[in-house]
């Protein structure tokens, strides 16, 4: 088996590809070859050694593409080491006191692959990016209530900890 790790995502404006993206420069600076690749364009998991893969929350999930991707290739997934990390609004909640309940967030990516270690990322909200007028005004709502924060929460520097930690997890 090759040297080469699988960093791949779901995401729908952007957030989560800046993380992969984090993700994937401290492997490189780690000396693996790594490969960036949104989880809809990945055709095979047999090239890679190991795999990160990562997604934003919806409604307290993984994408739906996300969890076809893990459907599609559970068993290639579960013969190698293999991270799942998310990437979600309620970390930047209570200071991050709702960590817990986030990690519930990963449940259904637990039962069908097995994870080596788990990243809880805070995201971003954009709403003048999102394509739905509803969730536009939904979320203008919440914001107007105080339930949600506007603007960039990515803790980099959480996220570069955690990457930097899983080759100590067989990667
Ligand atoms: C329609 C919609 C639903 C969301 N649902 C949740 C949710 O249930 N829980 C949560 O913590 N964050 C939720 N979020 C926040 C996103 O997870 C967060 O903004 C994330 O950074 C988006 O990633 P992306 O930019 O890669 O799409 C939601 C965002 C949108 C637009």
């Amino acid at each position: 088996m090759s040297d080469r790790i699988l960093v791949t995502y779901a995401s729908r404006t952007g957030s989560t590809i800046g993380v992969a993206q984090a993700i994937a420069a401290v492997l490189t600076e780690k000396g693996f070859q790594v490969d960036v690749i949104p989880m809809p364009a990945v055709k095979e998991i047999s090239p890679y050694k190991a795999v990160v893969a990562g997604s934003a929350i919806h409604s307290g999930a993984w994408l739906p593409e996300a969890m076809a991707f893990l459907q599609t290739h559970k068993s290639a997934l579960n013969q190698r080491p293999f991270a799942a990390f998310l990437v979600c609004m309620t970390m930047v909640m209570g200071g991050g006191k709702y960590r817990n309940h986030v990690s519930t967030f990963l449940q259904p990516v637990r039962s069908l692959v097995k994870t080596r270690s788990e990243g809880l990322f805070a995201g971003a909200l954009n709403i003048a990016a999102l394509p739905s007028l509803s969730d536009r005004i939904k979320f203008r709502l919440s914001v107007l209530f105080g339930i949600w924060k506007e603007g960039d929460h990515r803790d980099w520097n959480a996220i570069r900890a955690w990457a930097a930690e899983l080759p100590n997890n067989g990667f």
